[in-house]
């Protein structure tokens, strides 16, 4: 280990973001009683811009009245590149009770975006005497973003978690494609005449990880576009959560429970975790730093992957209470 330490992510559960456009008033008692860990409600791209104002007022007022119970309450804001964004700030901080958890800013592009929006939010915060300080997430789904992505991530102490948005970042990218994530039918490699779907967001996915686990963020994987295509969302998702992210979007209900399957741990998996530490106890006890677990070789690094796994099932029990 650096001498260094990997500072932790925050401790919540993350593993599914629910969203609904501020504008569709009828969703919102919806996602309340959902069971997202996280909701989304939406200044930016599904908002007609005629629609921009309404939207801000129905989250202000979503925010203050409907009872979110025990869920992490988020709202999109628009770009920095539009006149809409220092408004939904300036809204949301002076008018929306402390429920608000955080502000997710989309499209950013480098540390100065951050810093632009912690400047009028800690102002406002100030005058109004806030209680509570709002935290950030913010969307990476750019050239410019993933080409900053560990300046983005130490920005602000605000920062809690950056998400992959993989339609606007193909777009800014000029990739030749046209879905919402998963697998792109002409990334493919071609061996002793078959094709094999390689993942064409690893790169993206895996630069996003390693930011966040190097300034103690959470990694979460943006939206799937088909929601119609259960097996599609699941296999995107369980790719997600082997490289190290904690979560995913859901643009719709349907989502949210294959979400929240990939995304907790499972039951064999927590047992399989606590054996290990046990066993790994049972070395230490021993004077030995290896130990044998099922006929493989469990050692130091297998305590930290275990204990991820536990610490994941305690913060998802803890939210059910
Ligand atoms: N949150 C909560 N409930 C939702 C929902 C959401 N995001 N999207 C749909 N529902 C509800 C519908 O109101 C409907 O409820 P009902 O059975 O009581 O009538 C039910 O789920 C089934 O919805 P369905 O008819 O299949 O979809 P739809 O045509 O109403 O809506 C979308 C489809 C895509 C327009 C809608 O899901 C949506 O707005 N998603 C979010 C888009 C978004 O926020 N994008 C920005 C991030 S990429
Ligand atoms: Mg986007």
């Amino acid at each position: 280990m650096s001498f260094r330490l990997q500072p932790a992510s925050p401790s919540r559960p993350n593993r599914c973001q629910l969203f609904g456009p501020a504008s569709n008033t009828r969703l919102f008692e919806k996602m309340a009683a959902s069971n997202a860990d996280v909701i989304n409600l939406d200044l930016e791209d599904s908002v007609a811009p005629s629609d921009k104002e309404s939207a801000r007022a129905n989250s202000i007022e979503a925010i203050n009245d409907i009872e979110w119970g025990g869920k992490y309450l988020s709202v999109r804001i628009n770009g920095l590149d539009t006149p809409f964004w220092y408004r939904d700030v300036v809204d949301l901080l002076e008018r929306a009770g402390d429920r608000l958890d955080q502000i997710m800013i989309p499209k950013v592009g480098c540390a100065a975006d951050i810093y632009a929006v912690d400047a009028l939010v800690t102002s406002i915060e100030q005058a109004r005497s806030r209680k509570r300080k709002i935290t950030f997430e913010a969307i990476v789904e750019s050239a410019a973003g993933i080409s900053h992505v560990h300046e983005i991530a130490s920005a602000s102490p605000r920062m809690q978690a950056l998400s992959l948005g993989a339609a606007d970042f193909a777009a800014s990218m000029g990739m030749a494609t046209t879905g919402i994530g998963g697998t792109q039918e002409n990334y493919y490699m071609l061996h002793g005449g078959q094709s094999y779907w390689p993942d064409p967001w690893h790169w993206a996915t895996a630069n996003i990880v390693a930011a966040c686990r190097t300034h103690g963020l959470l990694p979460v994987d943006g939206p799937f576009g088909d929601f119609s295509d259960d097996e599609g969302f699941r296999a995107q998702a369980h790719r997600a959560a082997t490289l190290g992210m904690v979560g995913k979007w859901a643009i719709h209900p349907k989502q949210i429970a294959l979400a929240n399957e990939v995304f907790t741990p499972s039951a064999e998996a927590v047992c399989e975790a606590r054996e290990i530490l046990q066993a790994m106890e049972e070395a230490k006890a021993r004077g030995e730093g290896a130990a044998t677990y099922k006929g493989r070789l469990v050692d130091m690094a297998s305590i930290k992957q275990a204990e991820v796994i536990v610490h994941q099932d305690e913060m998802i029990g803890q939210n059910r209470r």
